[in-house]
This record gives C-alpha cells, structure tokens and sequence, in this order.
C-alpha cells in the first residue's frame, strides 16, 4: 500500500455508484455540498481520498482519478441503517440542524456508528505516511480524530464540521456526549462554517470533561486543539466558465422559451431534506397566489427537489407531503399548460444548472438551517451579468457572507411573502449593486482559498497548501 502525506477521509466519495460497479471509474458531483466542494480541489492534488463509494456491500478497487487516489470503505447494509441512515442521519443531522425534525435516539445505532469510524480510522492509519495530515470531514465521522490519534499518534490530524455545531442546550441531549465530543477533540485543529460553532464546542469541552477552554483553544488529554471559523466555498471559475458556455445559454434561450418568456421565473433548488425549508416556502407561493399578489400568467415556481436519504422515514414522509402540496397548489391555481410550479424530482449534471441558475430571475434559497448552502453561492457564480435577485434565510451560513442578499427568515411566513415580493420587484439598479458585492466576495473567497486557510492553519507552514491542485 503506498502512503501519501495528505489523507482526506469522508464518509462519501464522488463516484457514480453505477461507474464504480462495471469499473468504469467518473466523477460524480453527487448532490450534496460535502463532495462537491472536495472534489473541485483534490483532482489535481496528490493525496488518498478515504470514503464509501455508495450503495454496495464490497469496496471496490478504484482507479486512480487524476492525482489523487481512492480508497473505498465497505459499509454492509446493516451498517448503511445503522452508521449512516441511523445515528448520522436520524440522530445527529436532525439535532444539530436545530432539532427543526425530532432526533431519535436508538440504542444499538451506537455501536454501529463506533464501529464504522473505527474502520475509517484503521483505513487512513494504514495509507497515511509518517507525520502526514489526515483532514477527516463531518459529523458522519466524529470519532475518527481520537481513534487515529490512538493508532497513530505521529499525525497531523484536522476535523471539518460542514454542517451546524449546535449549542450545549441542544447538544446535551445527546445520550453518548462525552464520547461524542472527546471523538473530535483528538484533533490538532476543528473546523467550523461560523465562529459560533467553536465556541458551541469550547463550552461543551468545558462542561463534560472539565477541560479548560479560550474562544479558539481547547486544552485536553495534556494536548491543545485549536478551533476557528473557515466558511466553505465553491469552484467559482467553474460556475462562471459553465454559465457562459454556449451551449448553456442555448439552454438558457430554451428554458426561458419553455416556462414563458414574459414571465418572472422563482427558482429553489435543494436536497429533498426538512432542513431546506421547502413547505414554508411552498405555503407562502400558495398564500402570495390565494391573495392575487403573484399569478399564474405572469410568475412561474421551478422547484429542484432531488431525492436525499431515501431509506429514512423523515425524508420519505417529507417527500409524500411536498408532492402532495405541489399537486394541489397545481390543481388550484395551475391552467391547462401553465402550471404554478414546475417541480422537478431529479439529479442535473453541473451545466443544467448553471443554465438553471441564469434563467431565474429569483433564486429561493430559504433553508430552516444550513451549515453554509452552496447553492446560494453557485447561483451568484453563475450570474455574470450581474442580474438576478438572491433571497436567503437568516439561517443558512452563507448569510454571513453574502449579507446583500434579501435576507428572511422562513419562518416568518408574512416577513418570507414580503421579502419574495421585494425581490420579484426590485429595480435593476439596486439587484446590480446587491449581484456585484456578493460576486466580489466569492470571487474572494473561492474553494482553494478555503482549502488553503485551513491547510494553512492545520500546519502553519504552508507546506500543504503548496500541494493543493
Ligand atoms: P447540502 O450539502 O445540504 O446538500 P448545499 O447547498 O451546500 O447543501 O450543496 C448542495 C449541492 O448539491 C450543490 O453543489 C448543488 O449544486 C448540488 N445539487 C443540488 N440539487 C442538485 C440536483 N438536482 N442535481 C445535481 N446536483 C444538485
Ligand atoms: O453537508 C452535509 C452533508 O451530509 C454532506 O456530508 C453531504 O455532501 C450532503 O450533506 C449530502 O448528503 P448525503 O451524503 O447523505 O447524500
């Protein structure tokens, strides 16, 4: 096995499950931020990417892709329920995105999810060379950092927290806390999208294991962790270079054809998941028809929902009842050709979307809460043209960062009317002014400029940025 001096460990790896089965080895940008972002910088970087490869009992032997090699982790059908339906996804996901859908807590899930991060940690202990970095990515794999540092105490070990860090109110529910916590803190440095998730940490470091804390260290086992703030981005070039590519605006010409060319287009696009907020949304298009402030003839809904976590009730009942209320605010409101929403149900390669993202005149980004939301910033990549209006919840990471948004809080059903028809009527002047703030800062804060923060931080040198694609 040969080792490499950068290890990447996470639970998925971006490889189309139907690929890795005939061998036939792609990329795949599966939906979801995590691989997403991961993917647009390891391809050209030296280093071993540790994750599952998807719906399969055996861990394939992947080719190389790029620079960068792939080592897959077997997950049996009992530990995909178990690890990742289970205690990632029905425990921690729901509690640390606000408890906005009641967590579960089941007793043997546990063992599991301990089990599986202990398979990932032997995994990266085995490819890491001497005094490598292993950066380990998300809640899935909270564990990984101490059980590493027991396997290999010689390593440069960071964690990064894509979603929320909730506090100690929410997090002190959680039967297995201690464990939990003391897990991440055998890191050397914890990443977070906000500052607020690291001190969330230092409290909660501080009230279960009695460790001694500042806003960004943590002292514990005799060892110093450091935390800070290092909000995801995305591969800005890429999103502008594809929203400008011509046979994307052909795309563009056609969808703008297809939906009604005098009509304004409101546009969401999100995992089908409750934490998106898409039933508030879809209440308040319902109410903004009802009271005659939208119509039909001239304001059209798309609604990207591509399916997430199919096997957990949560994602299965919330699909039932978006597909309930989209059919009857269609068979309300809707005329024959001309429905209120376009809802569609289904993955888009990278180019559908960026002609997606160009052909909306409104892009809906209303999440209850989100670690950070990448759509909203892909939607502002892809807007060279300095159109388009951004409305965004409060509690969406990105928020902080594209602050000339229309910020709303989706809850507030009247305030997230409003705010829709704000943006639906705002004058080309004041879009163009919000649209070139927030293109300036992405195009500041950019995925390698994540990357090379963070790299930077784990081992000040620089070293491992310098290997960066
Ligand atoms: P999360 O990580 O919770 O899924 P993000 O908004 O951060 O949320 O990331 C979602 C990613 O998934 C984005 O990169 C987006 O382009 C992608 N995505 C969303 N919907 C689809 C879809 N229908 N097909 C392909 N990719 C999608
Ligand atoms: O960002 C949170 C996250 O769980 C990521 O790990 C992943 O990219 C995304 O959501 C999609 O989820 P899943 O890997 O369960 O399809």
């Amino acid at each position: 096995m040969r080792q490499s001096s950068l290890v990447v460990v996470s639970n998925r790896l971006p490889l189309d499950d139907s690929a890795a089965r005939d061998g036939a080895c792609e990329w795949r940008r599966s939906p979801g931020g995590l691989s997403g972002a991961l993917h647009s910088i390891l391809q050209q970087t030296p280093a071993t990417w540790i994750g599952w490869a998807g719906e399969m009992d055996l861990a394939p032997r992947l080719p190389d892709l790029g620079s960068v090699r792939l080592r897959s982790v077997a997950l049996s059908a009992e530990e995909q329920h178990g690890y990742y339906e289970g205690f990632a996804n029905s425990t921690l996901w729901p509690l640390y995105h606000d408890a906005v859908q009641q967590p579960v807590f089941q007793r043997e899930w546990w063992d599991t999810y301990r089990s599986v991060n202990q398979r990932f940690a032997e995994a990266a202990a085995e490819v890491a060379g001497r005094h490598a970095a292993v950066w380990v990515q998300d809640y899935h794999l909270q564990l990984v950092p101490t059980m590493l540092r027991e396997l290999r105490p010689d390593l440069l070990i960071g964690f990064f927290m894509h979603v929320p860090f909730p506090p100690p109110e929410l997090f002190m529910q959680l039967p297995r806390r201690v464990e939990l916590v003391h897990g991440m803190l055998g890191a050397d440095l914890i990443g977070f999208q906000r500052e607020q998730a690291g001190h969330n940490l230092a409290q909660l470091a501080r009230k279960l294991l009695g460790a001694t804390a500042t806003s960004d260290t943590i002292e514990v086992d005799g060892r110093t962790v450091r935390t800070g703030a290092f909000p995801v981005s995305i591969d800005v070039d890429e999103m502008r270079a594809l929203a400008t590519r011509p046979d994307v605006v052909r795309q563009v010409k056609q969808l703008r054809h297809d939906l009604g060319e005098s009509k304004r287009v409101l546009l969401s696009v999100d995992r089908l998941d409750y934490t998106k907020g898409i039933e508030h949304r879809l209440t308040a298009y319902r109410e903004l028809l009802r009271d005659g402030h939208v119509k039909v003839g001239d304001t059209v809904l798309v609604q990207v929902a591509v399916p997430s976590r199919e096997r957990v009730e949560s994602y299965q009942d919330l699909r039932d009842r978006i597909e309930g209320e989209v059919g009857r605010i269609n068979g309300e409101y809707g005329r024959v050709g001309e429905p209120a929403i376009h809802y569609l149900n289904q993955p888009f390669d990278r180019s559908q979307l960026a002609a997606l993202y160009r052909t909306a005149d409104v892009m809906v980004v209303t999440p209850l809460r989100d670690g950070m939301n990448l759509v909203a910033k892909e939607f502002v990549a892809a807007r060279e043209d300095g159109s388009g209006a951004l409305v965004l919840s409060e509690f969406a990471g990105a928020a902080a960062e594209l602050s000339q948004a229309f910020l709303v809080n989706p809850h507030d059903l009247d305030g997230l009317k409003q705010t829709l028809l704000r943006a639906l009527e705002a004058e080309p002047a004041d879009l163009a002014a919000r649209m070139s703030a927030m293109r300036r800062h992405i195009a500041e804060h950019d995925i390698l400029a994540w990357a090379r923060a963070y790299l930077t931080a784990l081992d000040h040198t620089g070293r491992l940025a310098r290997q960066l694609g």
